[in-house]
């Protein structure tokens, strides 16, 4: 029997002309959390991740650094992209390299194919181009240079001058897919979110589209065009295939890649940051019409991380390195604060003060603490045995009620990819919780036996409501929540933290009386104590 549908997420393949910086990590922490919280919907899931590796911009590094392209690439990629997935906790299935053969064979079948069915052609031309996005600009896309660059045309992205390129080379078809993809997203309003995505792709479309040149000769860093091997394929149209190629592309039947494209494609979210919006609802999905093949279900296009009100990059020197975080605050802050802080869809800034009084208010003051008291109180009032509550009272039934509210909102909100507002639904709950200690106090019931009952249920609904947390913030912080299940004592009685159904974690009453309940590690140590 064929597998059911993977849900299938992927983030860019980042190119390799520098290191990583946290503007990147964010594309691949949110697909992770993505990825993590249908796992834990019980789906297969399928993340994949990876590296850009040729055109002219990776070149012209290599160049730069005295070494051949696969050199520079393959040195980058184990010393900076690979690495970086461990930082963050990624979790992704797959990492594919524009380089390897799995993918340079089926993209020259996938052109060729485009080629056999007339949607490919000769021709010439001249234009602005900019390496740094490895994209041919329209006039209007660009600004007057200032200062050093003054008299000359810039990228409105990577603010240095454009180059004239001409060419005589191969072109698709791309002007015969306007109305076709205008017809497509008008029918499916989802495909491209945020709606401001959605409404500049089909403004874009409104104004129609040029044939795209998809192939390069004044240089070889790249795919040889099967029929024309002194040209390379651009970049974009090799590196867009990615997502298809690392699943199987074009595979013959009955082959395992075949099988695996059966079960994985189409993509379910395409992951983007908004500059990169329009090679992927434009060129990626007219290229898969071309190909008669089904199209993503969507590409959901994030915001810029900003420094100073500028894009965070690498050649403007102002990218910050994601270990610079998380050596600081640990993988499971980082991945919080950005998904927590910055409205997905939206630009946001870094900053070290925000992102300090965040972890200080709302993981270690918020829930740490709350899981460093309860492990206490269980310690001292019940010799570290999870009591069987008494009748609940209707404090008990209100947190009740919210954890049921608060699954809910969660897991809407994470099926839109609204990450901050399913966080904030969490984080509601540790703080109801948090009240509902002081209210009850179980300290002062403590000193009277005529409450034991009533200290029973306060401290079994504190336990319970952890448990409900550690389900709930493991896709976001899977190291925290490993922690907080094994000071639960859940796993023996549960299962493993990632087999816990997001769906039903409101159901109240699953962490059995009588589990032993242990003080951990602190989950979020105070900053002064992990300082440099
Ligand atoms: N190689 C192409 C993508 C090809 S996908 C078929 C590329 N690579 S990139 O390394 O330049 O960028 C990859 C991703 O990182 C993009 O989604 C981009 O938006 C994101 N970011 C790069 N700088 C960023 C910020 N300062 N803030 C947020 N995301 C940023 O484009």
């Amino acid at each position: 029997m064929p597998e059911s549908k993977a849900f299938y997420v992927t983030t860019p393949i980042y190119y390799v002309n520098d290191a990583p910086h946290i503007g990147h990590a964010y594309t691949t922490t949110a697909g992770d959390v993505l990825a993590r919280w249908h796992r834990q919907r019980g789906e297969r899931v399928w993340f994949l991740t990876g590296t850009d590796e040729h055109g002219q911009k990776v070149m012209r590094t290599a160049e730069a650094n005295g070494m051949p392209p696969q050199e520079w690439a393959d040195r980058l990629v184990e010393s900076a992209w690979l690495p970086v997935l461990d930082t963050i906790d990624a979790s992704n299935d797959d990492f594919i390299r524009t380089t390897q053969e799995r993918h340079t064979t089926r993209v020259q079948r996938f052109l060729t194919d485009l080629k056999d069915r007339g949607e490919i052609f000769e021709g010439s031309y001249e234009g602005p181009y900019c390496v740094g996005c490895e994209e041919f600009k329209l006039a209007g896309d660009l600004l007057d240079g200032e200062r050093e660059f003054n008299g000359q045309k810039v990228c409105p992205t990577h603010g240095r001058p454009v180059e004239t390129v001409s060419e005589t080379n191969w072109f698709f078809r791309l002007s015969a897919y306007a109305d076709r993809l205008l017809a497509h997203y008008e029918a499916n309003p989802l495909a491209v979110q945020p709606p401001s995505a959605y409404n500049e792709v089909v403004s874009f479309l409104r104004s129609g589209l040029q044939d795209l040149s998809i192939s390069r000769s004044t240089f070889d860093w790249g795919i040889p065009v099967p029929w024309d091997t002194a040209q390379v394929v651009y970049v974009w149209f090799d590196a867009l295939l990615n997502y298809a190629t690392a699943v199987g592309l074009d595979d013959d039947p009955g082959t395992p890649g075949a099988e695996q494209f059966a079960a994985t494609w189409p993509a379910d979210v395409h992951l983007v940051g908004k500059d990169i919006l329009r090679f992927h609802a434009i060129i990626w999905p007219a290229m898969l019409m071309a190909a008669e093949l089904p199209l993503p279900g969507q590409v959901f296009a994030h915001g810029w991380l900003l420094v100073g009100g500028e894009k965070m990059s690498k050649s403007k020197l102002t990218g910050i390195a994601p270990s610079q975080i998380v050596d600081h605050f640990g993988s499971d802050a980082f991945r919080y604060y950005f998904l927590r802080a910055i409205s997905f869809g939206a630009d946001g800034s870094f900053s070290w003060e925000d992102m300090s009084a965040r972890y200080t208010s709302e993981l270690a003051n918020g829930l740490g603490n709350l899981a460093s008291r309860a492990a206490a109180m269980i310690a001292k009032y019940r010799d570290g045995l999870l009591p069987a509550p008494g009748s609940y009272t209707e404090p008990e039934l209100a947190l009740q009620v919210l954890l049921g509210e608060v699954a809910t909102t969660a897991d809407d909100a994470m099926l839109r990819l609204e990450f901050s507002t399913s966080i904030a639904a969490m984080k509601s709950f540790v703080d109801a919780v948090n009240l509902y200690v002081t209210e009850q106090a179980p300290w002062v019931l403590a000193k009277d036996e005529a409450n034991d009952e009533r200290l029973s249920t306060v401290l079994y609904t504190i336990c319970e409501s952890l448990r409900a947390m550690a389900v709930l913030y493991h896709a976001v912080m899977p190291k925290a929540t490993e922690s907080m299940w094994e000071q639960l004592g859940a796993e023996a009685a549960l299962g493993t933290l990632g087999s816990q159904d997001v769906t039903d974690v409101g159901r109240w009453g699953q962490l059995p009386a009588g589990v032993t309940i242990t003080k951990g590690m602190n989950l979020f140590p105070r900053l002064e104590e992990t300082a440099d």
